[in-house]
């Protein structure tokens, strides 16, 4: 794992962009984050993290005890306090008189639309978790939740933490096997589905997957299915039930359970540098206190008056702590959509924007990319003058993305947060503050108040400003994981083991002048496709599981959309190595292969091209050089081929691959 040629020309690029943008007077003046912050938490770091825990979250049980540090790297906050996440994100709003504030304004692709108020919350969590609690889940079991973006989903998430269960939310995009093997790993008890979902104007299913993800051996007894598109479904008798059934006959009080601050709050799974994804655990106090403390700050939260919107899945972690753990803490109304942003047209989200006159706005780079594409007459038609702040996670944005965003959505004028962070850090972690920070096009900039960042050499060594290295976190912060599901020694070997005690992120990053970082994407081999995380030696192996392929290696290679896309490289066994002969054969060997990965995986992982080839190149030691492949997946003359173990090699690729044009 090396910084390589692949980091130099996104550094050269950052180096050159020298724009600055101040916050207003008007918005500095009315900001949520002062200066302040930032001294409180240089003058004493654990009291600071201990304020914000006191200020953002309610405690059923004050804790005494900030961090334990004293068995590296597992690290406990706030120990011995009790409290509920769902009491934090519901309850104590409709207690402090504020149950008819809207929390979801929900839109339905198909333009159904809902309007959810706290109180509401309130009643449909405590249902839920009644409801739950009859079907035998207990404080401590693992649910699986594999649902579209509808309400329910946020419901479910709040019910199962009503009652200590922890969630593992499953992207409705990944596959049934994706979804078999997660539920194993977490050893889940029940899992909460629906039909299905609206995707590109279409009923799209989801129960067939649960039902095959279920056949054969299980620990999931019993099915909760929400009816969202009315569609035909399979049915298990004693073990599928209707969620309105159920939820209906339940009783709208519940107690809600007071669990340790330590006490798993979910299990979120996601891919690394080798095959299976690790199931990455959080717990309940840490996790809410800094979901709360950055979306208060970051987002310069007015629960009173703003409207916020993060356009992210609840299936990854941006869902989890900036759609449901983070704002509804908060008591921020916030819209959830369904769908697409070009269903029915591409102006859908910009028409939703106007519609709710959403203040707040929080999105992926790659969904920018694409609306530049589409055009800006299209969020020219629409009023994006209620816009105030506008976020960006996922991955770096460009420096003509950002100002893009900044000019057609921003009109000029509300300021960029670039937020960095991970579903391992659990909240955000580097983010300029609106109001206090002049932003930087394509730069993340600062560790927030009380976190703590460096950017080190091979050695571990802090490097001087206008150098790059390696992206770390060198103290323990509230929201970090806790652990990988059931492997403590996988946590320390993939978080902790690089740098000595130093937790290594996998980015490789860039502190320019000012001592700002310019974060560079991965030097592992973990790829990031339109903000989403995928691994490559995930892919390679579902790729070889196929009876055609002998051997396969994947890189991502830099799309101008989607940040990195996925392109392979196979060889294929010698009894259908003749298919590949012709144009035809070789294109249906292309469409086999990654309707393959699709089933395996997902369709986010479908490789955007395959590559036939009759050799990979590999080292004396038989590891396969990405690097060169990525040269040819990029179009770029193939850099220094010497530590090949037969250097011909890069030769017999590139001339099968001209051959066929
Ligand atoms: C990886 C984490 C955090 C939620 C979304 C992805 C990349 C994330 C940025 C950013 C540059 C970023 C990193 C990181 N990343 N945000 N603002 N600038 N890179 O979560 O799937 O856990 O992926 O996403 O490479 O390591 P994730």
């Amino acid at each position: 794992m090396t910084l390589d040629a692949r980091q130099a020309p996104a550094l050269e690029n950052m180096l050159n962009e020298t724009r600055t943008f101040p916050p207003s007077t008007d918005f500095a003046a009315q900001a949520n984050a002062h200066q302040e912050l930032i001294d409180q938490a240089q003058t004493d770091r654990l009291e600071f993290w201990a304020e914000q825990a006191r200020k953002h979250v309610t405690w059923k049980v004050p804790f005494t005890k900030t961090l334990d540090w004293s068995n590296p790297p597992f690290a406990t906050w706030f120990e011995d306090g009790k409290l509920n996440a769902a009491y934090n994100a519901v309850d104590r709003h409709v207690a402090a008189g504020n149950g008819d504030r809207v929390a979801l304004h929900f839109e339905g692709e198909p333009g159904d639309t809902r309007s959810v108020t706290y109180a509401d919350l309130q009643r449909e969590v405590s249902r839920a978790a009644n409801a739950l609690a009859a079907l035998g889940v207990q404080t401590g079991d693992r649910v699986v939740i594999y649902l579209p973006m509808i309400v329910e989903a946020v419901v479910a998430m709040l019910a199962c933490a009503r009652i200590g269960a922890a969630h593992s939310v499953v992207f409705g995009g990944f596959s049934a096997d994706a979804l078999r093997s997660r539920i194993a790993d977490a050893g889940a008890k029940l899992v909460i589905t629906a039909d299905g979902g609206y995707r590109r104007g279409r009923a799209t299913a989801l129960k067939p997957a649960v039902d095959e993800a279920l056949s054969g051996e299980t620990p999931v007894e019993k099915v909760v299915v929400v009816r969202r598109t009315g569609q035909d479904t399979d049915w298990t008798d004693g073990r599928d039930v209707w969620w309105h059934d159920l939820v209906e006959a339940a009783d709208i009080e519940h107690t809600p359970v007071w669990v340790d601050a330590e006490h798993p709050l979910f299990i979120l799974y996601t891919s690394g540098t080798t095959g299976n994804p690790k199931g990455i655990l959080h717990t309940t106090g840490g996790y809410l206190t800094q979901t709360a403390y950055t979306h208060y700050n970051v987002f310069d939260l007015k629960a009173e008056t703003d409207v916020y919107w993060c356009t992210a899945d609840i299936g990854w972690i941006t869902g989890h702590s900036y759609v449901v753990y983070g704002p509804l803490l908060n008591g921020a109304t916030q819209v959830i959509y369904e769908g697409t942003p070009d269903t029915p047209h591409q102006g859908r989200w910009w028409e939703i924007i106007e519609k709710y006159k959403v203040s707040l706005f929080y999105t992926a780079p790659t969904a920018i990319r694409t609306c530049m594409k589409w055009g800006e007459d299209i969020p020219g038609k629409y009023d994006l003058t209620s816009l105030r702040v506008l976020g960006s996670v996922g991955e770096s944005i460009n420096p003509e993305a950002w100002m893009w965003y900044r000019r057609v959505i921003g009109g000029d004028n509300a300021p960029i947060v670039d937020t960095w962070w991970q579903t391992e850090t659990g909240a955000i972690m580097i983010s300029p503050l609106p109001g206090l920070t002049s932003t930087k096009p394509g730069s993340a900039q600062r560790p927030l108040p009380g976190i703590s960042a460096e950017v080190v050499n091979d050695n571990a060594e802090a490097v001087p400003n206008g150098s790059g290295g390696y992206l770390v976190l060198n103290e323990p912060w509230p929201s970090m994981l806790r652990g990988i599901w059931g492997d403590p020694q996988r946590y320390i070997d993939t978080y902790w083991s690089r740098f000595k005690d130093l937790y290594f992120a996998g980015d490789g990053a860039k502190k320019d002048d000012d001592g700002d970082v310019w974060l560079l994407g991965r030097v592992d081999d973990v790829m990031n496709v339109s903000g989403h995380r995928l691994s490559t030696m995930e892919i390679e192996s579902a790729l070889v599981s196929h009876e055609a392929v002998a051997e396969a290696a994947v890189v991502g290679a830099s799309d101008d959309t989607t940040g990195q896309a996925v392109v392979a490289f196979v060889i294929l066994r010698e009894d259908h190595a003749a298919l590949a002969q012709s144009e035809e054969g070789s294109a249906q060997v292309q469409e086999t292969l990654r309707a393959h990965v699709a089933k395996e995986i997902g369709p986010i992982a479908k490789p955007r091209t395959i590559l036939v080839v009759p050799e990979l190149p590999k080292t004396r030691s038989g590891k396969i050089m990405r690097r060169l492949l990525r040269d040819v997946a990029e179009n770029r003359a193939v850099g220094d081929a010497t530590t090949l173990a037969d250097s011909s090699v890069m030769d017999l690729i590139a001339d099968g691959l001209s051959a066929r044009g």
